[in-house]
């Protein structure tokens, strides 16, 4: 018995030096310790012929050599698994050395950008951001605005018109009547949004651009009101340096009526290619909500007043950016927009 055990464990020594890959080494698992086939669960099973004397002694040297070849093939399975790892890792390694590769990210639009700022400005002095209808009635265009039935604005050829009552927005005034019938004084609205003229492009024109209209009614606004907050917004646009000037000008909707200008941001106000020698920039229309605006839309000109203003964003974008034509800011070639 002594012998035959003997032998076993040499045969199993000598197939374990053997052993060269994974599939082998299940194998050799399997052939020894498998636990129905396994040569050690068969040399167990024949113990039970021997006399119980002899089976004592076999019994524990078959153990011994079971624990020994259990502590075997348990070291041999973890070389494998080790080796499989590090196989594993050579095979995934990264080269950490290698230079990134560029997440190419949209950018939003410089006219986006822009309004954003304006908004924030607003919002930040209590302002709430309305929305407005791009395909506009006469009452809401026109009459509404005090703008009377011959004007030059309301004809076909300044406005694109779908039909006879109906037309494309030709300034965010509109949102201005909207605005006082949606909501009660006192109320402080600015209106960002698309217009739409009958224009030839060029350089300085296009047939759709921005503006932003500002409303703010209210007992007791005055003039002065309107002063300041263009100052403030030109101030927290472009530094608290920039002056403003006011020049009385006459649009329907207000009375009385500004154009406002800024100092050129660019050179102070000496005179440089972006203001266009003129040492100020103008930013647009403004003036005293006229009664009979305010009337119409059901507000009561003795008991509140307000102010309007309407401005370019695209004619202030391409002189923020100081771009030549404006119709880079429509064309979305990409390797301009790139660029902010
Ligand atoms: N809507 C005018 C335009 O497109 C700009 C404007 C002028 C807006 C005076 C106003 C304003 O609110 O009070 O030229």
């Amino acid at each position: 018995m002594t012998n035959r055990l003997t032998k076993l464990r040499t045969d199993f020594d000598r197939e374990l030096a053997e052993v060269r890959t994974d599939a082998a080494a299940s194998e050799l698992r399997d052939r020894w310790v498998g636990r129905k086939n396994g040569l050690l669960a068969a040399e167990m099973k024949s113990l039970g012929k021997l006399s119980s004397e002899e089976r004592r002694t076999a019994g524990q040297q078959l153990n011994e050599l079971k624990d020994y070849v259990e502590a075997e093939i348990e070291k041999l399975l973890q070389v494998v698994e080790l080796r499989r790892v590090a196989e594993r890792l050579v095979k995934e390694r990264i080269d950490v050395t290698l230079p990134g590769r560029r997440i190419i990210a949209g950018h939003l639009h410089p006219i986006t950008l822009l309004r954003q700022k304006v908004e924030d400005i607003f919002v930040s002095l209590g302002y709430h951001i309305e929305d407005g209808p791009e395909i506009e009635t006469d009452f809401y265009n026109f009459d509404a605005l005090n703008i009377p039935a011959n004007h030059p604005a309301r004809s076909w050829q300044d406005t694109f018109y779908l039909n006879d009552h109906l037309a494309l927005r030709s300034q965010t005034s509109n949102v201005q009547i909207h605005a006082m019938q949606r909501r009660k004084p006192p109320l402080r609205v600015i209106a960002p949004g698309r217009v739409f003229r009958r224009d030839t492009p060029d350089a300085t024109h296009n047939p759709m651009f921005f503006q932003v209209e500002g409303l703010v009614v209210d007992r007791g606004i005055t003039l002065g009101d309107l002063k300041g907050t263009i100052e403030e917004f030109v101030h927290r646009m472009f530094g608290p340096e920039i002056k403003t000037r006011f020049r009385p000008s006459y649009f329907p909707f207000v009375e009385p009526g500004a154009e406002s200008d800024f100092l050129c941001f660019k050179c102070g106000g000496s005179g440089c290619r972006v203001c266009k020698s003129a040492g100020w920039i103008e930013m647009g229309g403004s003036g005293m909500v006229h009664p009979n605006v305010l009337r119409t839309a059901g507000i009561d000109p003795e008991e509140f007043s307000g102010f309007a203003f309407g401005f370019g964003l695209d004619r202030l974008c391409a002189k923020m950016y100081e771009l030549d034509d404006i119709r880079l800011l429509y064309e979305n070639d990409v390797r301009f927009l790139e660029q902010f």
